[in-house]
């Protein structure tokens, strides 16, 4: 008889698998990564140099956290330096805010559709996921304001949301964190921050200033085009942010990772012209798909969201058979990010042709 293995934590059973099926590139011809809201653009050259330069000490290991880009995401930002946390992607820091700050049977506010992590992140420390549904694909702040119990520990927010791409106002922002009861730890994820051009975009970083239940995730993967390196910070208030540290995989920033972020700091100028770029080219798609007589939400983010439901798999298996890997949420939606000018012609192509989805 075979011994039994050992097994796995039980609530391991109940967690989904982060991207339960990546599209699958043709046999023949190009195909586009449109499924993961990756930049289109390569790394500048300047970041380039940094990062040889860094490959060339990988027999070295890098500080326990990376100190010189602490440094300049707190000069950036303005917050003092002990607000702010870095971490292997913002989803490292999502683990560590999972360790820090959950216990089993915790109840966690989120939208729904929303960042896929957020169930992974509260199942797996064993807490309850409560889940609102968005309205008009939305944050429904009114409703997640009626879903905090005396249970609720922690709320999620994705704004812009991933993955609608759409945002909630600032002033709706703020009414509901004076809300939340001070207690409740609010994190606001703002990985696409840099892609929104509302006149009333909140910033969370202005916000956290006077909140200390509020937490905020950016990222080095979207609008600074380092995802293949894995490198996210966070800003919240000393004590938060402390225990958070405590739960960081020590040295989980690579020297390389930190170099390039350094690099792409000292070329936002850059960057952001790409960014630019980025944001003509979602609202030349989204002009497009509208006069093809698709519905889609305005997005604040670098991808769109078709609302397509039961239409999602046949549409996204088509657009799959022609190249176009895009993001398919059986019976809710595609999500779409804006790539190259060249895949968002091929796209526009491939939507103009099939009539009856629409
Ligand atoms: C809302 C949101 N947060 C975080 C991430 C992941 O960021 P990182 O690459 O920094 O882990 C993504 C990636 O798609 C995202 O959509």
């Amino acid at each position: 008889m075979r011994p039994t293995p050992p097994s796995p934590r039980a609530v391991l059973g109940d967690i989904p698998a982060y991207v339960p099926k990546p599209p699958r590139p043709p046999a023949t011809g190009t195909s586009h990564r449109l499924y993961l809201n990756e930049n289109p653009y390569p790394p500048l050259p300047s970041a380039l140099a940094r990062i040889s330069w860094a490959a060339a000490q990988t027999n070295l290991y890098p500080g326990i956290f990376p100190e010189r880009l602490t440094d300049a995401v707190a000069r950036k930002l303005d917050v003092p330096l002990e607000h702010v946390l870095t971490g292997p992607g913002s989803v490292g820091i999502y683990q560590q805010i999972g360790q820090a700050m959950l216990s089993p049977g915790d109840e966690v506010v989120y939208a729904w559709p929303s960042f896929e992590a957020f169930p992974i992140v509260v199942r797996m420390a064993g807490a309850v996921p409560v889940e609102v549904p968005l309205s008009d694909e939305t944050h429904d702040l009114e409703a997640m304001a009626a879903a905090l119990t005396p249970r609720t520990t922690m709320v999620l927010l994705c704004e812009p949301n991933n993955p609608t791409g759409t945002a909630v106002g600032a002033a709706e922002l703020k009414r509901f964190l004076d809300r939340v009861p001070s207690h409740v730890l609010v994190v606001l994820d703002e990985a696409y921050f840099e892609f929104s051009r509302s006149p009333d975009a909140p910033d969370g970083v202005e916000l956290h200033r006077d909140r200390p239940n509020l937490v905020v995730l950016r990222t080095f993967s979207k609008a600074y085009g380092l995802a293949g390196l894995r490198v996210g910070y966070g800003v919240a208030h000393p004590e938060i942010a402390a225990a958070l540290r405590k739960c960081a995989v020590p040295c989980g920033v690579s020297r390389i990772a930190e170099e390039a972020a350094l690099a792409a700091l000292d070329a936002e100028d850059e960057l952001f012209e790409q960014v630019e770029r980025v944001i003509g080219e979602r609202e030349r798609l989204r002009a497009a798909l509208g006069e093809q007589g698709w519905v889609l939400p305005p997005s604040e983010t670098n991808f769109l969201w078709l609302p397509l439901g039961e239409r999602s798999v046949p549409v996204a298996a088509e657009l799959e058979r022609g190249g176009l890997l895009v993001r398919c949420f059986p019976g809710t939606g595609l999500r779409i990010t804006v790539g190259s000018p060249a895949a968002n012609d091929q796209l526009i192509a491939a939507l103009a042709g099939l009539t009856s989805a629409r």
